[in-house]
């Protein structure tokens, strides 16, 4: 029961890293409230996640939004009394913008990438730090992604948007630290995708040193590990979670 007494705030939560984490923090008692832009994906995660017992409420909507972000907070801490732990998840490509080579895309591409993969969480993380900041208490993971730390060919928007996390996570992040938050980061790299082809997986799956694709559970466990007291002593810094995949093999 390491998170017993705590809530915490989980933005894309409906399926995938942000499930995985919801799922340890809630076997290890936490309130959750989850967010999902997808209404009906939100509701079966948030009844799979009851059967742990704790609280679990829904925020469907889109971290887009800036009004609902602000809503989603409120509604959170109405319901909760507070947040304790974020985890800034939402991320990957918005819709209607594209994929695509840096001279190929527009403007409106690359401002759409960034306001998903940056600014939606900056906005959650102005919304919710100054509870945190009010009660000393908190700790706050951002999802970024191997492609900002190796570069992406036909992503430099997601690339640059996840980059631009780093700068936040460790500059908010000493900003804070004194004050009884921790904010911390991730590196993905290899989690398993629904639009990914088996192609593509097999490329990924060789590049790690484990030569599989890592599990959800893989990724719930050490995420969850970032929000817990027992990360106490890390402060604006990124964890790799890979499978290896941004080192490079010397021999072979
Ligand atoms: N899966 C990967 O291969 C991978 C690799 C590296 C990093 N990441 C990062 O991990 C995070 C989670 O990735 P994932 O693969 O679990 O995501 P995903 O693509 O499976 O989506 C997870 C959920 O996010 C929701 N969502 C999308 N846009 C939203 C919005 N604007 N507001 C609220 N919810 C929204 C979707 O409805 C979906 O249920 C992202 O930041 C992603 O960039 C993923």
């Amino acid at each position: 029961m390491k998170y017993k007494g705590k809530v915490a705030l989980i933005t894309a939560g409906g399926r995938g890293i942000g499930q995985a984490v919801a799922e340890e923090l809630a076997k290890g008692g936490a309130a959750i409230a989850l967010n999902d832009v997808e209404e009906a994906r939100l509701t079966e995660a948030a009844s799979h996640l009851r059967r742990h017992g704790p609280k679990v409420t829904t925020h469907p909507g889109s971290v887009m939004d800036e009004a609902f972000v602000k809503k989603m907070v409120a509604d959170a801490v109405a319901e909760h009394g507070k947040i304790d732990l974020l985890l800034n998840n939402a991320g990957g490509a918005p819709p209607g913008a594209a994929w695509g080579e840096f001279t190929k895309l527009s403007l409106d591409d690359i401002r759409g990438f960034m306001e998903l993969n940056f600014f939606s969480q900056v906005m959650v993380l102005k919304a919710v730090l100054p509870g945190m900041l009010d009660r000393g208490y908190g700790k706050v993971v951002c999802v970024s992604s191997i492609s900002a730390v190796l570069g992406q060919e036909g992503g430099s928007h997601y690339a640059a948007g996840k980059m631009a996390l780093h700068a936040l996570v460790s500059s908010v992040g000493k900003e804070v630290a004194r004050k009884g938050v921790n904010i911390n980061g991730v590196i993905l790299g290899n989690p398993p995708h629904p639009s990914r082809t088996k192609e593509r997986q097999n490329y990924l799956d060789k590049m790690s040193h484990m030569d599989r694709v890592g599990d959800f559970a893989e990724f719930g466990k050490a995420l969850s590990f970032l929000l817990s007291d027992d990360a106490s002593y890390m402060s604006g810094t990124m964890m790799t979670v890979d499978g290896g995949l941004v080192a490079p093999r010397l021999n072979e």
